[in-house]
């Protein structure tokens, strides 16, 4: 009981006081959780707050449109998990009259819920005994008992949960379990920990044997992939032309714009590029570069030019996912990250000055 009780001991003292924590809400917790997948807590406590405050109920968030939940989600990345949530509201509704499931076996079946977010949102709401496991987890059992097995494979996830599930403080599964992740947060850091002064140093495996650094360990993905996205801006008329992102492919049902996708980085005054450019926009068509950002995924890296398009032809029938925006109504569309950056430097940020 050492680890336990110095965790918890250490987490009354140093946690942080968060909105969530006060709350056995399960929608609440669900809000959070979702969220704090995406981002670090200090990031994701905007968009907790801006998301409360715009469904305080999972009614109000069911009954919402997809674009305004994506809009609240931009930003967040893995736009998925927004719709997934979405999703899960309407079915809380429809199926559950409205009343958040708080138990782990009702939870799992829930769209974008899986196990670590149905151990949080039913340990945290019910004070069902759940072990949580989250990076965090990983990371603090990994040293402590000098755990080897890569994190990431399948023998590695049953070794852990079986542990963790082991360690679970039974009388009080909520506050332990947040104790271990804020631990991880806040003092068993991925790089640099201050192990000097960490209370569970005299029995930590990594630290007596000078292998912090080391652990966890973790089998390397496949590399990513490079993709080059060169777009296209239209602007007349104080109107510019946008694209509502198809299935099949990131970015789904997020509005960016007309684009040409190239194998590598091309020119703009690279002739094929140009070719190409006329073959999709017309042959009169005549464009300047604007920019070039990178923007990392999980598993890709998209590298996109922006560039201002003249001259150009749009079969509009064609092509259903175009459409003429004023510039005043761009901000309410939700956008990929990337774009987003881009329209407030280009568009809102010249029109301020
Ligand atoms: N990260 C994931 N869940 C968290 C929580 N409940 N509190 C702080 N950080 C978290």
């Amino acid at each position: 009981m050492i680890f336990q009780n110095e965790l918890i001991n250490w987490y009354l003292i140093n946690k942080r006081d968060l909105p969530w924590r006060h709350t056995n809400d399960a929608y609440t917790i669900w809000l959070s959780e979702v969220i704090l997948q995406q981002t670090r807590v200090e990031q994701g406590l905007p968009y907790f707050n801006r998301f409360l405050e715009n469904f305080p109920t999972v009614a109000d968030f069911a009954s919402a449109t997809e674009a305004k939940v994506l809009k609240l989600w931009q930003g967040l990345g893995y736009y998925s998990r927004g719709r997934n949530m979405h999703a899960t509201a309407q079915i809380v509704v429809k199926d559950y009259h409205g009343i958040f499931p708080n138990l782990h076996d009702e939870l799992i079946k829930l769209k974008g819920i899986g196990e670590y977010t149905a151990a949080a949102i039913s340990s945290f709401s019910s004070g069902e005994a759940r072990a949580v496991v989250d990076g965090n987890v990983f990371r603090v059992l990994s040293r402590f008992y000098g755990l080897a097995t890569p994190i990431n494979s399948p023998a590695g996830k049953k070794e852990f949960y079986a542990l963790a599930n082991d360690l679970l403080y039974k009388e009080d599964p909520a506050l332990y379990n947040q104790a271990v992740m804020e631990f991880g947060a806040m003092q068993c850091k991925p790089k640099s920990p201050n192990c000097s002064v960490c209370p569970l140093g005299q029995e930590c495996y990594a630290f007596k044997h000078g292998q912090v650094n080391e652990l966890p360990v973790k089998i390397r993905k496949a590399e990513q992939k490079h993709r080059h996205i060169n777009y296209f801006v239209c602007f007349e008329d104080e109107k510019v032309l946008i694209r509502e992102r198809q299935a099949g492919d990131i970015w789904q049902h997020l509005y960016d714009f007309p684009s040409v996708e190239t194998t590598k980085e091309c020119e703009w005054s690279d002739s094929l590029f140009i070719d190409r450019v006329k073959s999709v926009f017309g042959n009169n068509a005549d464009f300047t570069f604007i920019r070039a950002k990178k923007h990392i995924l999980t598993h890709q890296i998209i590298h996109v030019q922006f560039f201002a398009l003249k001259n150009y032809i749009f079969n509009f029938n064609k092509q259903k996912e175009l459409n003429w925006v004023s510039l005043s109504n761009l901000d309410e569309l939700p956008q990929p990250k990337v774009i987003h950056d881009f329209v407030l430097e280009y568009f809102y940020k010249n029109k301020m000055e």
